[in-house]
């Protein structure tokens, strides 16, 4: 089995989960790591809030021992306070750090944050130059692969950032004028390899081990990084991971064990955040765990109303049990 160093990291394996703004708190890198993730990073945080102390941006900054290997990932547009934010992470000594050069938001490109720096290389050299001097975690930079079209930029920040001290470059295979539209352009990641020898991490639109088979395969990129693939479906990184190690696959999910896994996230949620903010943070992963069952959008309808959790997890029981008898009966 080949796995990913990144820096003196080294980690068990190359399937790596994607930071994703209110989806990877704890609890969800939790469970990505128990079911085989190899790296879990936090969502992107604020490195403004971080200085100005917001005990909400804080709050991001923790994690649990069993989350490790983990990455905390830092988004901001100041050379000085990306610094300073790198600081302040240190002090709860993740496992790296990475610097976010991709969200496409305009609440956060208009501050000239995420992917905006893709126009301002200069500005790129100053953030990483300032950020690896301070820092004494491997930093790793997650990009898209350029601002629109007419300027991909991905080969050349590869370069540069390896230059300045960056030890891994995640590349998500798309520009920031294309949002989530069209296909990740997985060329481009190939030829980001080609250019540098730090590790790449090739990302966008692997969701099935074949998919994340072919990546590897096209790319020659040494990890991938899962997003939306895992979504409802932590199953997806110990699959990944026994394709490319040449295993048998394991069986995929039934809708049973992923009731079950649902269940168990409902009943960690609760404990972790109550019952009104559970109850919300719930609802999505819900629509998620059971996409593509029958019936699940006359669910999620129903579940999206619902504000007791006692009455969600019964309807999820019931909704569970009516699937699979009406399954067992031939129907469905
Ligand atoms: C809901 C959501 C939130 C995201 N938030 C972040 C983020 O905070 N930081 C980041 O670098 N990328 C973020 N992304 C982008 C993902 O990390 C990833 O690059 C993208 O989804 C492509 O991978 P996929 O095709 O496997 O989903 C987010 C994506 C989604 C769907």
């Amino acid at each position: 089995m080949v796995n990913l160093k990144i820096g003196q990291l080294s980690l068990p394996g190359r399937v790596i989960l994607a930071p994703m703004s209110g989806v990877t708190n704890s609890l969800f890198r939790r469970i990505a790591k128990r079911y085989g993730a190899a790296l879990v990073f936090t969502e992107a945080i604020s490195a403004e809030g971080l200085i100005r102390g917001n005990p909400r941006t804080l709050l991001m900054l923790k994690f649990q021992e069993e989350e490790r290997p983990i990455g905390i990932q830092l988004l901001g547009s100041g050379p000085e306070a990306m610094a300073q934010a790198a600081q302040i992470v240190a002090r709860f000594k993740p496992d790296l750090i990475d610097l976010n050069f991709g969200c496409p938001a305009r609440k956060v490109t208009r501050k000239g944050a995420g992917a905006a720096l893709l126009k301002d290389f200069d500005l790129c050299k100053r953030i990483i130059e300032r950020v690896t001097k301070v820092s004494s975690f491997p930093i790793t930079l997650k990009m898209r692969t350029g601002w629109n079209s007419n300027s991909i930029v991905a080969l050349q920040l590869a370069k540069l950032a390896e230059d300045y001290g960056i030890k891994g470059i995640i590349i998500h295979g798309r520009t920031a004028s294309q949002r989530f539209s069209g296909e990740a352009n997985w060329e481009i990641i190939a030829r980001v390899k080609e250019e540098v020898s730090i590790p790449v991490i090739g990302n966008g639109d692997v969701n099935t081990p074949e998919r994340a088979q072919k990546m590897i395969l096209t790319t020659g990129c040494d990890g991938v990084m899962i997003g939306r693939g895992a979504l409802g479906n932590p199953w997806i990184f110990t699959q990944i991971q026994a394709h490319l190690n040449g295993e048998t696959l394991p069986q995929p999910p039934s809708l049973r064990e992923k009731l079950e896994l649902c269940l168990q996230h409902y009943r960690m949620a609760l404990e972790e955040m109550g019952e009104f903010k559970a109850v919300r943070e719930m609802r999505k992963h819900i629509a998620w765990y059971t996409k593509g069952f029958p019936q699940s959008a006359s669910l999620k309808r129903k579940v999206y109303e619902m504000e007791s959790s006692a009455e969600v997890m019964e309807k999820l029981m019931l909704y569970g049990k009516h699937i699979i008898q009406e399954r067992s009966n031939g129907i469905g």
